[in-house]
C-alpha cells in the first residue's frame, strides 16, 4: 500500500512542478487571470508592470521591455530606441527612470474606445550564448468606458456637450420623432450655427436650446465608437439652476458650463477687438 501511495505522489508533484514551471514564463498562467483596469475615454490609463516582482533583482545592462496586444506588438522600449504601433501614435509611455528601476507599467495617454483589449508586457533579456529570452512578465485586461448622461435644461439655456477626446469626429443627433441619425458636427468642418468649439477644451457649446433641440446627442469617434451619448430634455418652467433637484441629475459638465459660457464671451470679445484692430 505505501509504494503505490509514494510513487503516486511523486507522479503528481513531479508534473505539477514542472507545469507550473513553465506555466511561470508564459502569458498562459496569467492571461487566464489578467489584471482588470478600467479607464474613461480620453483618459490616462495605468497598465501595471513589475519585472522586478518577476526577474528579480537582477542587474539588466539595458532594459527592454515590449507591450502586446496579442497578436500584435503596440509599444517596445529599449534604451533610447522606441517603438509604438501607429494607432496608438505619440500615446504611449513606459519613462524610462520608472523602468529601470523595476516598474515598466505602460502609460496610455488618451485613451480611445477601441483600446479595449488585453495586453501583454514581457522583458526581452540576455539568454545563454549571447542570444536575447523574452520573459512574461503581466497580463492586463483593460476596458474602456464611455459617457452616457440625461440632461434637463429649460428653453433658452446652453448645453456643453463634452468631446472628451481630440480623437472625437462628429456629433450625431436623432430627435424623438425621427429613427434615423443626422449629422450635426464634424470636426474637419470646424463650427456651425449650432455648435461652437471651445478653442482649447474639447467641448462644443450649443447656446438658446428650443424643444426642438430634444433628443439624443452622440459623439462619436472615427471608427464610429460612441464617446458620450446625452439625452437631452429640453423643459419649460425648470426652476432656476441651483435650486433644481434635477441638478443632481446632471454631469459635472453642468457646473462648468457657466464659467465656460462666461469664458466663451470673454473669447469672443477679444476676438472682436482683434478682428476690429487687423480689420479681418
Ligand atoms: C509605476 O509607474 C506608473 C506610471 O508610470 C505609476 O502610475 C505606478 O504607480 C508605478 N507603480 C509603482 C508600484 O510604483
Ligand atoms: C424631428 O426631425 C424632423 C426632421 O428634421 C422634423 O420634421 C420634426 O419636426 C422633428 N420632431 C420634433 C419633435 O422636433
Ligand atoms: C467657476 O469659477 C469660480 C470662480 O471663477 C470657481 O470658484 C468655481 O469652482 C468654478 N466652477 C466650476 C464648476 O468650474
Amino acid at each position: 500500500m505505501k509504494t503505490p501511495t509514494l510513487l503516486r505522489r511523486i507522479f503528481i508533484h513531479l508534473p505539477c512542478f514542472l507545469i507550473r514551471s513553465l506555466v511561470d514564463s508564459s502569458p498562459l498562467s496569467s492571461s487566464l487571470n489578467p489584471l482588470p483596469v478600467t479607464c474613461e475615454v480620453g483618459k490616462q490609463a495605468v497598465l501595471p508592470c513589475s519585472w522586478k516582482s518577476r526577474l528579480g533583482e537582477v542587474n539588466l545592462p539595458t532594459c527592454y521591455v515590449q507591450w502586446e496586444n496579442p497578436p500584435e506588438t503596440v509599444f517596445e522600449k529599449q534604451g533610447e530606441r522606441q517603438f509604438e504601433a501607429e494607432a496608438f501614435e505619440g500615446r504611449l509611455e513606459v519613462p524610462k527612470d520608472k523602468l529601470e528601476s523595476g516598474n515598466c507599467s505602460l502609460i496610455i495617454h488618451d485613451v480611445q474606445m477601441l483600446d479595449t483589449g488585453r495586453y501583454e508586457s514581457f522583458m526581452v533579456v540576455d539568454g545563454v550564448k549571447s542570444t536575447k529570452t523574452r520573459v512574461f512578465i503581466q497580463s492586463v485586461r483593460l476596458s474602456v468606458i464611455d459617457y452616457k448622461s440625461h440632461q434637463t435644461r429649460a428653453p433658452g439655456q446652453d448645453l456643453v456637450l463634452d468631446l472628451h477626446t481630440s480623437q472625437s469626429m462628429r456629433v450625431v443627433f436623432m430627435n424623438r420623432t425621427r429613427s434615423e441619425w443626422a449629422v450635426l458636427w464634424m470636426r474637419e468642418d470646424g463650427d456651425n450655427q449650432r455648435f461652437q468649439k471651445h478653442p482649447l477644451r474639447e467641448e462644443l457649446v450649443m447656446t438658446g436650446l428650443t424643444p426642438a433641440d430634444e433628443g439624443t446627442y452622440k459623439v462619436v469617434d472615427k471608427h464610429g465608437l460612441a464617446v458620450n451619448t446625452v439625452q437631452l430634455s429640453v423643459k419649460e418652467g425648470l426652476s432656476l439652476p441651483g435650486t433644481s433637484q434635477r441638478q443632481e441629475n446632471r454631469e459635472l459638465t453642468g457646473g462648468a458650463s457657466k464659467n465656460f459660457s462666461s469664458a466663451l464671451l470673454f473669447l469672443s470679445v477679444l476676438v472682436t477687438v482683434f478682428q476690429r484692430k487687423y480689420n479681418l
